[in-house]
């Protein structure tokens, strides 16, 4: 569904993504894991438009997407939540989510757009009356709208990004088991970003880890968290901050 060849981002100077590869298959879910900083968000931010990458293409479903404006990319079926939640806060939760449907499924029919975002709303179990305000809601429900407002444009591709920072660990495996749950209802295929491993492991088919922007190992969650590149990039920090902690303690 989705063949990514060589994607590089540079920022000035700065190298945030460097030369990876990686492909997804329909109906799978694919982890892509990392230490802050590694480029996850990066990647999200080529493959939905935000900016163009530096070099590489992005083929989905056989059509290169690399530089496209983030309005054609969300109208060929790739949607995307953003790890920072900005909701329009002076319109309701229904109305975020129907402009999303509205701009993002490229039909401009505002009839679709309301049954669309009735169903997404009523999939991630927010409240879908007309009225109910952004104001209420809370950390884990800003992330639902998140995940409501990427629904409602009808992707094909749903990119996931972070969507366990700020939850708690009940709210994480509820988190979890919806976007399973989205895949196996709705037959969506999904990238999910998270920088804790934890849950995510339980449920993606397969996992991509990036370091410093570099692709550091792919496979099998089980694959994955044996390998030792993996294990020093994610106890290597736990053991910095245990010495620093323990280094702390002796002042
Ligand atoms: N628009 C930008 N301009 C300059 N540097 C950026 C920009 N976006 C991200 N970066 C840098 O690129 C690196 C990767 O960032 P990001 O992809 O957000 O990491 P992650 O999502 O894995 O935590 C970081 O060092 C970040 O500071
Ligand atoms: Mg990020």
């Amino acid at each position: 569904m989705l063949v990514v060849n060589g994607l590089v981002k540079r920022f000035g100077g700065f190298t945030a993504v460097n030369n990876v590869s990686f492909k997804v298959d329909q109906g799978e879910i694919l982890g892509l894991i990392g230490p802050n900083g590694s480029g996850k968000s990066t990647i999200f931010n080529m493959l939905s438009g935000t900016f163009p990458p530096t070099a590489g293409s992005i083929q989905f479903e056989g059509r290169e997407l690399a530089g496209l404006a983030p309005h054609r990319i969300i109208n060929s079926g790739i949607g995307r939540t953003f790890q920072i939640p900005r909701p329009f806060k002076r319109l309701s939760i229904f109305e975020n989510a129907a402009l999303a449907g509205y701009y993002g499924q490229g039909s401009h029919n505002r009839a679709k757009a309301e049954e669309a975002a009735g169903r997404a709303l009523a999939m991630v179990g927010l409240p879908t009356d007309r009225n109910a305000l952004v104001d209420g809601l809370g950390a884990a429900g800003l992330k639902k709208l998140e995940l409501a407002k990427a629904l409602a444009t009808g992707p094909k591709l749903l990119l996931a990004d972070e969507s366990l920072g700020g939850l708690d660990e009940s709210e994480m495996d509820q988190a979890a088991d919806m976007l399973r749950k989205i895949r196996d209802e709705l037959g969506i295929t999904i990238i999910w970003v998270e920088h804790i491993m934890g849950v995510l492991m339980r449920v993606v088919d397969r996992v991509m880890v990036l370091d410093h922007g570099e692709k550091i190992s792919e496979g099998l969650p089980s694959q994955v968290a044996g390998d030792p590149r993996v294990i020093e990039v994610y106890l290597g920090t736990d053991a910095h901050s245990t010495q620093a902690a323990a280094a702390e303690q002796r002042r």
